[in-house]
């Protein structure tokens, strides 16, 4: 078998920081989307109260955190299970749920396809079509399920990211639970990936998706709650589906302080509101501004981040190579399949450091073109 391509993603920083000979905190994150607001306050207070945990084991079973979540959810405690971080979860899936076959739409986060090769599986790629503006191709996917090409080896699953990562691309929670229903009728499991969906709740599906026995909806501390360093995702599924995943799982996967933090932050609803309110309005004067730059071509954003494409003559590689050197990372889009090479993701920060980004790449961008 051809050896595995590993993927690149963003928010390397301790990588940056070596590479540059520079402290972290000089550098700009653009690649990684995570709150620019941080985490709230009550996460800090929250760990710093909690080190008396620290001599012991964490709670295996994730309790306090399961039941917040499932009060949160409208479900039972079984129905959720929490992982280091949803990746943790995303590598579960192919053993847990025994899928060979996985059906995906491109561009997309590139785990899902690395998990499958891991375990030996196989991947059919839809992809969106970017004179649609790479919109989730729902359709297409309905139909693969309604009627499956003929000798193609059974479909098990379907993986659908909404919104999308890198394109940013939602569809509604009408279509999803269109294709939840499909996908039950057929036995295919149907693994929602909502990392991004805080930023856009009306496209969830999850208080309804726990009635399916055959759907997974993913979630994670990470992005809008603003705790990467401490990896905490999870998922909610029927019981006997948590179970199944819950096994493959090693002991103590989840630490006391990403326990501890993430029910503060799910606690802190002010917080939040803050947070969702702040994105969509700075990521709507990001896109009016990105829109502006000649030869640039924005596509709707419904995450916290701006997918967008660089003038004709760009490379993505090329243009975050130069602005790495300022200390400004972003996220280079051309390797990822179904993307053009023209293709680039920036996450939406503080305004000061979106002017500062901005700045740059305008300069930049009109340099060459001098
Ligand atoms: C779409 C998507 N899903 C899942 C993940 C994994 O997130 P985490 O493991 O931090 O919860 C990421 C991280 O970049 C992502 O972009």
């Amino acid at each position: 078998m051809a050896p595995v391509k590993k993927p690149v993603h963003g928010g390397d920083v301790y990588a940056a920081s070596r590479e540059l000979s520079c402290p972290l905190s000089t550098l700009i994150d653009f690649s990684a989307s995570i709150n620019p607001l941080g985490p709230s306050p009550k996460v800090w207070r929250a760990i710093t109260e909690a080190h008396h945990l620290l001599p012991h084991y964490p709670d295996p079973a994730s309790w306090d955190l399961r039941q917040a979540l499932a009060a949160r959810w409208h479900c039972v405690p079984e129905q959720v299970l929490v992982g280091n971080g949803s990746m943790e979860l995303i590598y579960a899936f192919p053993q847990a749920l025994k899928i060979h076959h996985l059906v995906l739409v491109q561009p997309t986060f590139s785990e899902y396809a690395a998990s499958m090769a891991r375990a030996g599986g196989r991947v059919t790629s839809v992809c969106a079509d970017r004179d649609e503006q790479y919109a989730l191709p729902i359709d297409r996917l309905f139909r693969l399920l309604e009627r499956p090409p003929k000798g193609a080896r059974t479909i098990d699953a379907i993986l659908l990211c909404n919104p999308n990562s890198p394109t940013g691309q939602a569809c509604g929670a009408d279509d999803v639970m269109r294709l939840a229903r499909a996908a039950q009728r057929r036995g295919v499991w149907l693994i929602v990936d909502e990392t991004f969906a805080d930023y856009c709740p009306e496209r969830s599906i999850l208080p309804l998706a726990s009635a399916f026995s055959r759907v997974v909806v993913l979630r994670s501390l990470t992005k809008f709650y603003g705790l990467p360093g401490l990896r905490v995702g999870y998922a909610v599924a029927a019981p006997t589906v948590v179970q199944l995943l819950r096994r493959e799982l090693p002991p103590w996967s989840v630490n006391a302080m990403g326990q501890v933090a993430a029910l503060a932050a799910l606690h802190d609803t002010a917080h939040a509101k803050k947070s969702l309110q702040f994105v969509l309005k700075e990521r709507a004067r990001m896109a009016k501004e990105l829109a502006g730059l000649p030869g640039c071509a924005l596509f709707p954003a419904h995450a916290n981040f701006l997918f967008m494409e660089l003038p004709h003559g760009w490379h993505g590689g090329k243009l975050t190579e130069q602005l790495r050197r300022e200390g400004l990372l972003i996220r280079d889009c051309s390797s990822v399949p179904g993307a053009n090479r023209r293709s680039i993701r920036i996450a939406v920060r503080s305004r000061e450091n979106n002017d500062r980004l901005l700045k740059s790449l305008s300069r930049v961008l009109s340099e060459s073109r001098s």
